[in-house]
């Protein structure tokens, strides 16, 4: 039986990489359609190294209709996990109609060629951005939308969108989930997050102070009332995220209706303490200065969890200490990203067996499938 195919759009990103991966993992094959306009098909061939599968490239626009009918005819994709996407907030308040184009009018696009192909089998990336600034932590699936920026507004008119789709047409499965901060990298030190330019997340910019890259971490407000002064988030692990969208896979192929399902690990860390896990993890002092508050950054949020154990029996089990070993594994065998030569198994990642083709064949099948 050939592996059940699944198109992957933005496949090629930080998040839609690990995704691959954890997919092939649990027996799928992913068909990759991006622009790779914030990514590198390098990241496929990394995807290869772990797992023995290089994920097909389609090289599209998730607005253009006519490559979408054309994946869907060549594929036989039998569900779909959207991450194609714009997600920088920033500029997102500078250009918002760029993003309501890429986000708002590819979702739609892709909806409509699902439904065109009979596909009709979604999870969709959004963000827990949708919930805004005012909830108090933990912050539960039922919290109002009150997004804040146009980026939020983007992942919040989706999800209403695809609400109104899955009232309209019971046969569509669909879970949306609201990553809350996906950090880290893959374990080996083979896949990790390339940021274009100075990194707007707080992760990878240590993790170039600890590499010598900069010099030291601005830290944007340490007067707020948390612990220690300084912003509180919910950093979860990428493969976490990534193994998030096969559960919600499965439940979305048995389940008709719509899901919004938050991924998170339920709790908090703040600046100081991920600097801290990340000493520990590199053996370097990070230098930082303190600043001023950044301009609609939240004191602190983190998720309720336990919905997405509930639901989808999902829970974030990677720590901490280990998102920090993981990136700064990442950092250190891939100083210039791709351009590096396939870096040497790391010690550690003792699962990542090389075989005689110079790849592990540890991919997982026997599993139940969409
Ligand atoms: N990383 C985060 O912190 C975070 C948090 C919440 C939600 N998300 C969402 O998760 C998704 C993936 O995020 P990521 O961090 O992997 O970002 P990323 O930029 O690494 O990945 C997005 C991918 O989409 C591709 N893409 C962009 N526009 C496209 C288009 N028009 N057609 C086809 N492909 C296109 C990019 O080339 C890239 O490969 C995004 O939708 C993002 O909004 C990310």
């Amino acid at each position: 039986m050939p592996a059940p195919r699944i198109l992957v759009t933005g496949g090629a990103g930080f998040i839609g990489s690990h995704t691959c991966v954890a997919l092939i993992e649990a027996g799928y094959q992913p068909v990759v359609l991006d622009t790779l306009v914030n990514s590198d098909a390098r990241s496929l061939k990394r995807v290869a190294c772990i797992t023995g599968v290089e994920p097909v490239l389609v090289r599209a626009d998730v607005r253009d209709a006519a490559a979408l009918d054309r994946a869907f005819a060549a594929h036989e994709v039998r569900a779909v996990v959207h991450l194609a996407g714009l997600k920088a907030v920033g500029e997102s308040v500078a250009d918002p109609l760029g993003y309501y184009d890429v986000n708002l009018a590819g979702s739609l696009a892709l909806a409509r060629a699902m439904d065109r192909a009979g596909v009709r089998t979604l999870v969709f990336s959004s963000s827990a951005t949708v919930y805004g600034d005012s909830h108090p932590s933990p912050i539960a699936e039922a919290a109002p939308h009150g997004p804040v920026n146009p980026y939020g507004r983007t992942k919040s008119m989706v999800e209403s969108m695809l609400a109104d789709l899955s009232r309209a047409d019971p046969r569509w499965g669909i879970a949306c989930l609201r990553y809350f901060n996906p950090v880290g990298a893959h374990e080996s030190g083979l896949l990790g997050e390339l940021p274009n330019g100075p990194p707007n997340n707080l992760m990878p910019y240590i993790s170039q102070v600890a590499a010598g890259e900069r010099e030291y971490l601005v830290v944007h407000g340490a007067d707020y009332d948390t612990a220690d002064g300084t912003g509180v988030r919910d950093y979860v692990h990428v493969m976490d995220v990534a193994e998030g969208h096969v559960a919600a896979l499965h439940r979305a192929a048995r389940r008709p209706g719509i899901l919004m399902a938050n991924l998170g690990t339920g709790h908090g860390a703040s600046v100081l303490e991920v600097v801290s896990a990340f000493e520990r993890a590199s053996g370097r002092r990070i230098a930082l200065r303190i600043g001023p508050r950044r301009p609609g950054d939240a004191p602190a949020y983190w998720a309720d969890a336990r919905s997405a154990w509930r639901t989808l029996g999902w829970r974030a089990r990677r720590d901490l200490d280990q998102m920090c070993a993981d990136s700064w594994r990442w950092q250190c065998a891939n100083p210039h990203g791709f351009d590096d030569p396939v870096p040497a198994l790391v010690p550690g990642a003792a699962l990542f067996q090389n075989n005689d083709r110079g790849i592990n064949i540890h991919s997982n099948r026997g599993h139940t499938h969409v």
